[in-house]
């Protein structure tokens, strides 16, 4: 169909949070947070620094990097958990804050699987009847904004960041799309397992709620982490299958950079350690920012060339996941 990705961008909060900083806040160690997650470092946005104001600046980014203006996007895609406001969407912000003109926007939560569902969404809504040809991809996070920074089992793992990717339809029907074969999925069963319980419909802000960190980040960490592991190799070995590629072919693995051992468990199991792309250990869990943040240092270091198969994998609250094999 002619649908490729011609631009990226990121957006890294420049604010530094390090293992030795977090020492001074719970009872934790630098040894325990790199041998149990791998993570050194995380970025922290500022105090007055919103998840749109990220997504812009990660938008703007990969507009110059495809060569296009924010006036020829025709539709914008944000996937946060982290919006600004419960409304408007983040999307909307970022339509008026990189001088998009009035093109439809909307936000997508499907926590940190929410970039590969991103794409998938706006891949098939430029396939579609609808047939929308540059579309703005974003992943947006300020995940800050929900850790309770007395829990150690949780605020050692997050930071703060943004990611875009735009995507444009050729209409050459000889030019390979970027989207080879995807794979979303999702288990409500276990929504419980991955919290923010305050400040939904469920439980609306009150006094007692907010004392009681109701709005900050709650995980079954070992569970998570198991079925972090089981389901992400399920899609990425079901794109595999998909679309007939082996995993020799594939040039580089982006799984979610949420813990260096669960990074290590997939890329084992799947038997491509070596294709593995890392940099958990200087962001942390950005969410949805997380796999966007990691394709666009590859892109913009020159570490993928055109026709280059990358896997990227994904797992989050909902709990959701996904997978993705993307032809450069
Ligand atoms: O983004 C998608 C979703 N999120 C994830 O994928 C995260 C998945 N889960 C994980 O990454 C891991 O489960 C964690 C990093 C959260 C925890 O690692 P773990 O190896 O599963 O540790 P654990 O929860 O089993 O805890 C082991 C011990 C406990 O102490 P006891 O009970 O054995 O005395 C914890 O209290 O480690 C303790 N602990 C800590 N110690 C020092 C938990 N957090 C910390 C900490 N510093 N920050």
């Amino acid at each position: 169909m002619g649908i490729r990705i011609i631009g990226t961008g990121r957006c890294i909060p420049e604010n530094i949070l390090t293992n030795d900083d977090l020492e001074k806040m719970v009872d934790t160690s630098d040894e325990w947070i790199v041998t149990r997650t791998g993570i050194k470092v995380r970025h922290i946005a500022d105090k007055d620094q919103t998840s749109s104001d990220m997504a812009a600046v990660a938008a703007k980014n990969a507009l110059d990097n495809a060569g296009i203006t924010a006036d020829m996007i025709d539709l914008i895609v944000v996937s946060t958990v982290t919006p600004d406001y419960a409304f408007p969407s983040v999307s909307a912000l970022v339509q008026k804050k990189i001088g998009a003109r009035k093109c439809p926007c909307f936000d997508i939560e499907a926590a940190c699987s929410g970039f590969l569902y991103a794409l998938n969404t706006a891949y098939g809504m430029m396939a579609s009847p609808l047939a929308y040809k540059r579309v703005l991809v974003i992943g947006a996070e300020k995940m800050t904004s929900l850790v309770n920074w007395e829990d150690r089992s949780t605020c050692v793992l997050f930071g703060d960041g943004s990611a875009a990717v735009v995507l444009e339809n050729d209409g050459n029907p000889d030019t390979p799309d970027f989207y080879v074969a995807g794979e979303v999925a999702a288990d409500g069963e276990v929504s419980d397992l991955l919290i923010v319980p305050g400040g939904g419909s469920a439980m609306p802000a009150t006094v007692e709620s907010v004392t009681g960190k109701f709005h900050t980040i709650k995980m079954g960490g070992p569970k998570t982490f198991q079925l972090a592991v089981t389901s992400m190799v399920t899609a990425c070995r079901k794109v595999l299958e998909k679309s007939g590629v082996s995993p020799e072919e594939v040039v580089w693995a982006i799984p979610h950079q949420a813990n260096r051992r669960i990074i290590d468990a997939v890329a084992n199991k799947l038997g491509i350690p070596e294709k593995v792309y890392l940099n958990v250990d200087r962001y942390g869990n950005t969410s949805s920012a997380s796999i966007g943040i990691c394709l666009d240092e590859l892109n913009r270091e020159g570490k993928i060339k055109k026709g280059d198969l990358i896997l990227a994998a994904s797992f989050g609250a909902g709990l959701t996941w996904a997978a993705l094999l993307i032809r450069w």
